[in-house]
């Protein structure tokens, strides 16, 4: 029996299958279907990509429990949503379901299940972080397996709608003119270029009790009129909510420190995505391991997971649609050298936020003119650093990485660059890089960085994601041929 999980109805829908034996057979977004980014919805074509690798023999999950979404929406006062999974997924694609039983699961427990059962750990504290679950903001959990590998999940502690993390850096979004649920990292990307000086004020404003993380207000209504803030300039602002973010990060994880018992750390929910924030996880824990799509999207594959109840077989994070071929490294050399910039798009689209080599914009970064050309075709705030991705062997030459992070696989965590006057492009104005370090046994982009090092001595490349602008990432072959069309640059396949 394969399993099929499903989050959607609120923000970046997604599906995953889970095969009988504990094999991800497919992850994917929705809005890389539909071509609407962040996509609430399924759409037909998801579904049909999903069930054609499920086949007949599947079971239903759903990545939360609306009921009890709804008592927290009657409790505070809100529109109560729908009650039934089929009418949150719609009648029309449920029909693609047939009348099959839908399971429900609890939104924090499928962030858990998310992260663990892909962890390469045998027990954890859990630690989930978004803007809110159905009643959770905040959870600590235990997991383990037992002798017949089954799952099981203890909840140890956990704070309630309103106190949350999630929607106050959402709510510092919007006042700085950003799209909350969305832009939040660009959010972060500002944080550089501004000073931390009304963190401690934001702290006493809003905060009743830093150490149980109580909040005095709901961000969930955005900031109250005629706030301190109004007169503060946004870049100040989006370093000091950084602080505060981190301020409560680490609060949360004093808390699973004192209330659990593991030194491995599985760590999920949207606010895991604060790669800046995600540097100090070291501190508290010696092993690390946030599932490469921690969001709510990711919680498609903690749903099929649940269902699952055993340890996944997890490999990477390219399980979306395929581009079949051999990944081609000479045609991305030769472009490399004649244009300095390249779209590839080959094998399995990547689940998760983050282009990781099959779905990628690629440029030399060496010169300090690449910045700007990738930025023509990108058209992204001028202060938005680009990522490296890098030869994993060959890091600690160029960064210095966070306590606790040996790696850095997916993107996760932001690492100090060690001579930032080498490679312009991939450095932000704080001196760091959200860096992808790549290990010898992956394939694909491993061999590109290997003949791109062998014939430059450069260890690393120039990673952002392909995407036409406003759109979500290339999906299929057509998007790429879209894209070469739109902005004149090859992409190969
Ligand atoms: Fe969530």
């Amino acid at each position: 029996m394969n399993h099929i999980g499903i989050s959607a109805g609120f923000h970046d829908a997604a599906i995953s299958v889970i095969s009988g034996n504990g094999d991800i057979l497919f992850a994917g977004h929705s809005e890389r279907y539909s071509k609407k980014k962040h996509d609430a919805h399924l759409c037909v074509d998801i579904i049909k990509e999903a069930m054609k690798v499920a086949g007949p023999s599947y079971q239903l999950h759903y990545y939360e429990k609306p009921w009890l979404k709804a008592i927290r929406q009657w409790r505070a006062g809100q529109k109560i949503g729908p009650l039934s999974v089929k009418s949150i997924i719609t009648p029309e694609l449920c029909d693609h379901f047939g009348d099959r039983p839908i399971q429900t699961h609890v939104h924090h427990k499928s962030h858990a299940a998310a992260g663990f059962q892909t962890s390469p750990f045998d027990q954890a504290t859990v630690v989930i972080i978004d803007a809110i679950g159905e009643l959770d903001c905040i959870s600590i959990w235990d997991a383990c397996y037992d002798k017949n590998g089954n799952a099981h999940y203890t909840k140890l502690w956990s704070k309630k709608y309103p106190n949350s993390i999630g929607l106050f850096y959402s709510a510092m979004t919007q006042r700085v003119g950003l799209k909350p649920m969305d832009e939040e990292y660009i959010l972060m990307g500002m944080a550089a270029y501004g000073k931390p000086s009304y963190a401690s004020r934001m702290v006493n404003q809003y905060i009743r009790d830093l150490v149980e993380l109580d909040f005095k207000f709901n961000f969930h209504i955005g900031l109250e009129p005629n706030n301190f803030l109004d007169s503060v300039d946004d870049m100040d602002i989006a370093s000091s909510a950084q602080v505060m973010c981190e301020t409560l990060v680490e609060k949360v994880m004093q808390k699973a420190r004192s209330v659990g018992r593991s030194n491995n750390l599985v760590y999920g929910g949207g606010v895991a995505l604060n790669c800046l924030a995600n540097r100090l996880l070291g501190k508290y824990y010696g092993d690390i391991w946030i599932m490469p799509n921690p969001g709510d999207a990711g919680n498609s594959l903690g749903a099929a997971a649940l269902g699952y109840g055993k340890k996944v077989y997890w490999n990477d994070a390219f399980l979306g649609t395929d581009i079949p071929g051999e990944y081609p490294v000479a045609k991305i050399i030769k472009e490399l050298k004649k244009n300095k910039m390249v779209g590839v798009a080959n094998g399995r689209a990547e689940f998760g936020p983050r282009a990781l080599g099959n779905r990628s914009l690629l440029a030399d970064p060496r010169g300090p003119e690449i910045k700007d050309k990738v930025n023509e075709i990108k058209r992204r705030q001028k202060f938005r650093p680009f990522a490296p991705v890098i030869l994993e062997e060959h890091v600690r030459e160029y960064f210095t990485m966070p306590r606790g992070w040996s790696d850095s696989r997916y993107m996760q965590v932001i690492a100090t660059c060690r001579h930032p006057d080498l490679y312009p492009a991939i450095v932000h104005h704080d001196g760091t890089s959200r860096v992808q370090t790549v290990p010898k046994d992956r394939s694909g982009i491993r061999q590109l960085l290997e003949a791109w090092y062998e014939d430059t001595g450069c260890p690393m490349l120039l990673n952002t994601s392909l995407n036409i602008r406003g759109e979500p990432m290339v999906n299929d072959r057509s998007d790429a041929d879209r894209f070469e069309k739109l902005y004149n640059l090859k992409v190969v396949s």
